[in-house]
């Protein structure tokens, strides 16, 4: 017997219940229910229920059915199997090139207001400054979604001279790095991401102006599918 042919019987059976409990089903059901003859239906269950998969209790016309333990692993072996394809992706990778700005990440990233939400909501206390990485084309599509997608939020404030606006983070990986990337709220729909860390990431990465890397965004409650 096929080994499909014993998934697609487990699977009608347990649509019905033989999970749980009892059923009862004639060959002829089972035979409509699998696209085979009824002999075949009939057989099929003698030898589902030798190889363990089945328990059954004979009656006149109809068998009482159930799956067994082991019949139920191959069934949730299967369904483990859709959940990788089906399930939703944790992280969204980008590419980009390493650039310098003008020198704003310095002034942002050191205003206390700022400084105290990433303590609190990122863990950390970031170094000065942020890394500009320009996303190359074929990723811009992609790092755009991230606008959609929920975040870490960081809220904007006043001060006495001016107010300063909200952004969302996300947790990152750059070469097995720790660090975050920061949108600000009022996007201006640049190709630059900004990314934070406790520690100079050049200096870490021994990175300069003009270096690929890949940014790895980790993305919570498994929001991004593609
Ligand atoms: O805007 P600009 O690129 O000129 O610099 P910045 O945001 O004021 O940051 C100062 C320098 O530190 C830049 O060269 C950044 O790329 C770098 N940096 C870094 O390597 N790691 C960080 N975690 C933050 C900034």
């Amino acid at each position: 017997m096929k080994e499909e042919k014993c998934l697609k019987i487990l699977k009608e059976l347990a649509l019905l219940g033989a999970i749980e409990k009892e059923i009862s089903v004639t060959s002829h059901q089972l035979s409509e229910l699998i696209n085979s003859s009824q002999q075949s239906a009939s057989r099929y269950l003698i030898e589902m229920e030798r190889a363990g998969y089945l328990e059954r209790k004979l009656g006149v016309k109809k068998q009482r059915v159930k799956i067994t333990e082991k019949g139920r692993k191959v069934l949730e072996k299967e369904y483990f199997d859709y959940k990788k394809i089906f399930s939703k992706k944790k992280e969204m990778v980008l590419k980009g090139v390493v650039t310098s700005g003008l020198g704003e990440g310095k002034y942002y990233t050191c205003i206390n207001g700022y400084v105290r939400q990433f303590v609190e909501k990122l863990g950390f206390r970031p170094a000065p400054g942020t890394l500009n990485v320009r996303i190359l084309n074929e990723y811009t599509d992609r790092f755009r979604e991230l606008e959609n997608i929920e975040g870490i939020e960081i809220r904007g404030f006043s001060t006495e001279d001016r107010s300063f606006g909200g952004a969302k983070c996300f947790f990152v990986k750059i070469k097995g790095l720790d660090a975050a990337a920061i949108i600000p709220s009022r996007s201006h729909h640049s190709d630059i991401l900004e990314i934070i860390a406790p520690y100079k990431l050049r200096e870490k990465l021994n990175l300069k102006d003009g270096d690929t890397i890949e940014i790895k965004v980790i993305l919570r409650k498994g929001e991004y599918e593609k």
